[in-house]
């Protein structure tokens, strides 16, 4: 098949295209980056914002687009300006690929990246794709990145399916690098009461569920994408500690927490008890459940997705 992915230079995207291409696809990623260009076996890499008609033609021509674009949540303090380049890196980037998208006759599945932030901050409530949106910024940005994404389905007709993932798990990149590396320094104790759900997936898990989704045309709109065992911070930073057999662990508490971080501490203290029911109904199998089996695997020496 010939997929397209948008953002298929990311944390995500790479392991995702990586697997993509051994299963022999046909593979475009669009990026900014002007360095790229060439093709390289089975893919190649198109410029974005599409400039000229040659690649909007090659676009047109996939069955599957995969949109994974957006500035990093995590990686800088939440200023104004900040705010704004995570809100339009992500409606404006899906607005953008939509409407190129909407001139195509062979687009079947547009994929397109969300976030568990879409449930708000929700103390121990259990969140299927059914529940409501919640309030705050990043449920804002969700919502609204959502939107742009559904505006395809009325335009070609294509199945949109949007990807609400939880925190991914990878020893090497994003919140448990960042973890191993707080407990190292014995500053990995749960954050403030410790209460707050966390809404994991191993990434083999989160790759394999975005496989199953391309393949499985029944599976349409929100899809939680969280191991089936969400834990509290508390029971996170207790699983973790006792695996890498660490010292106990200092924590600091909400107050200081949110004085350092500002309003990005919504990340540690916004609490999502999500599910993945509509993986679990269509039959899709998580190799992962509970956190103590997804850091067994992380941590093999041989460890691939
Ligand atoms: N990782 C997680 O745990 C997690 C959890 C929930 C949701 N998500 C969402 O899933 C998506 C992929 O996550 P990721 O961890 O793979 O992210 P990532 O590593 O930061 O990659 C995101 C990609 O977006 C593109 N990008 C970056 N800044 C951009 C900008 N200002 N305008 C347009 N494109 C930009 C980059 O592609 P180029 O540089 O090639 O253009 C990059 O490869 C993101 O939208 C993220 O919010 C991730």
């Amino acid at each position: 098949m010939k997929i397209l992915v948008l953002g298929g230079t990311g944390f995500l995207g790479s392991h995702l295209v990586r697997k993509l291409l051994s299963q022999n696809h046909d593979i475009l990623i669009l990026t900014r980056k002007p360095a790229y260009g060439q093709r390289s076996g089975a893919y190649k890499f198109i410029q974005w914002p599409i400039q000229n008609g040659e690649d909007l033609n090659e676009i047109l021509n996939c069955e599957v687009a995969i949109n994974l674009a957006g500035a990093s949540i995590a990686d800088a303090p939440w200023t104004k300006k900040r705010k704004q380049l995570i809100l339009s890196s992500r409606v404006d980037t899906t607005r953008e690929l939509a409407d190129q998208l909407s001139a195509s006759a062979q687009l079947k599945t547009f994929i397109s990246a969300s976030a568990v932030g879409f449930y708000g901050n929700r103390k121990t409530e259990v969140l299927t794709e059914q529940s409501p949106r919640g309030e705050g910024y990043l449920s804002d940005v969700c919502v609204a990145w959502e939107r742009e994404a559904n505006a395809l389905s009325a335009k070609v007709g294509a199945r949109v399916v949007n990807l609400r993932t939880g925190t991914v798990l990878d020893r090497h990149a994003g919140f448990l690098h960042k973890m191993e590396q707080l407990q190292k320094w014995h500053l990995g104790g749960p954050a403030g009461s410790g209460d707050a759900f966390v809404s994991w997936i191993h990434l083999h898990d989160w790759v394999q569920s975005v496989l199953f989704i391309i393949d499985h045309h029944e599976v349409t709109g929100p899809v939680n994408l969280v191991a089936p065992e969400p834990l509290s911070n508390r029971a996170f930073s207790r699983v973790l500690s006792e695996f890498l057999k660490r010292p106990p662990q200092l924590s600091a508490p909400e107050w200081a927490i949110r004085a350092l971080l500002g309003e990005l501490a919504a990340l540690i203290f916004d609490s999502q008890n999500a599910r993945p029911k509509k993986l679990l109904d269509a039959n899709f199998k998580f190799q992962f459940r509970s956190l103590a089996s997804a850091l067994t695997n992380l941590y093999q020496e041989n460890f691939t997705v």
